[in-house]
């Protein structure tokens, strides 16, 4: 199918303004603006209810925003939602695959809706299992799926209509690490061949990897966004010594030498451009086993800008 933008030479894929999405007197999605761009891999991060699954179910025509606009393929989510639809692909955050059908009826049937049938449309299901690793599956039950299957099934549906557009909401909660990389290695191919991808994710590691540009979400608000490298390089030092205590004597000597650190129930995290000399310094008074000097990472970036504690 032809790409059709808004502006040619420069096309965004989905373009958010002031949109808004409230449910009753909760305020999941608080005027949000931001744009994603022709084959990026945009994730969306933030703590269990920041307004993340409200934002994707917004993009793929699922719920309706409060307020706001919201393009998506060059298109109004509220005048054309069934002409984005055809253009998508979802791997909604939770699976709705079909009980009373087994594996290969629930790919046939979900063929159907992107008006798929015939042989094509079981070649694109035979290639998708084998790709996936569920071939042999094929004639199983859902239910005698485990959870992994019934996640990497939920996956390959998604790109059953080769879409333009593939929505992953935490595609890979649960998996093993195997079946992590599988996924990981999928979004990096079908993202070769053009797909632009819009995920959500927990991992920040997954989010390192995978994504071009990310947007930290909270409170249905956006607190920070960019590409992985410059969150990490503006919003936090270049090392971190992870010190195995978060004793009252350990916060008085690095408060004593003027170091920067947060702390949690059990660790002390110093940040410092200068690893090395952080790490001798702190090791020669807290003993080698009990500190641990890593670059910064993303994980670093998201409790600083989010917090420590749980949420609701
Ligand atoms: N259908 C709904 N009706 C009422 N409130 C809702 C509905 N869907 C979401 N919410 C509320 O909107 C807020 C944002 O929820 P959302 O599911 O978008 O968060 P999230 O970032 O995806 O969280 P998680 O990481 O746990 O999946 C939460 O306060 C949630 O309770
Ligand atoms: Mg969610």
């Amino acid at each position: 199918m032809a790409l059709s933008f808004e502006i040619p030479g420069d096309p965004i894929v989905i373009r958010a303004a002031a949109l808004s999405k409230h449910f009753g007197s909760t305020e999941a999605v608080c005027g949000i603006d931001f744009s994603v761009r022709y084959r990026e891999c945009f994730g969306l991060l933030g703590p269990n209810g920041a307004g993340k699954t409200t934002t994707v179910r917004m993009v793929h025509c699922f719920i309706p925003p409060t307020s706001g606009t919201l393009n998506v393929l060059g298109l109004d989510v509220l005048r054309q939602p069934r002409l984005i639809k055809a253009r998508l692909g979802v791997c909604p955050q939770e699976n709705n695959l079909d009980p009373d059908l087994n594996v290969w009826d629930n790919l046939r049937v979900f063929a159907r809706y992107f008006d798929m049938t015939g042989r094509p449309a079981e070649q694109r299901c035979e290639e998708l299992l084998h790709f996936i690793g569920l071939y042999q599956k094929r004639h199983a039950a859902i239910d005698e799926l485990s959870g992994g299957m019934k996640r990497r099934l939920m996956m390959v549906r998604s790109l059953l209509n080769r879409p333009e557009l593939l929505i992953l909401d935490e595609p890979t909660t649960g998996l093993d690490p195997q079946a992590r990389h599988q996924i990981w290695e999928t979004i990096i191919r079908v993202k070769e061949q053009g797909t632009t991808v819009l995920l959500t994710t927990h991992y920040m590691d997954e989010a390192e990897h995978l994504c071009d540009k990310l947007l930290i979400m909270d409170r249905g608000r956006i607190i920070k966004e960019g590409t992985p490298r410059d969150l990490i390089a503006q919003n936090f030092s270049r090392h971190v010594v992870e010190i195995s205590s978060a004793d009252p004597s350990v916060i008085g000597v690095l408060r004593q030498a003027g170091l920067a650190f947060e702390i949690s129930a059990t660790h002390c995290y110093v940040s410092a451009d200068d690893g090395v000399g952080t790490y001798r310094f702190l090791s020669d008074r807290f003993g080698e086993e009990r500190c641990l000097l890593r670059m910064a990472n993303l994980e670093d970036v998201f409790l600083k800008v989010t917090g420590r504690n749980l949420r609701d």
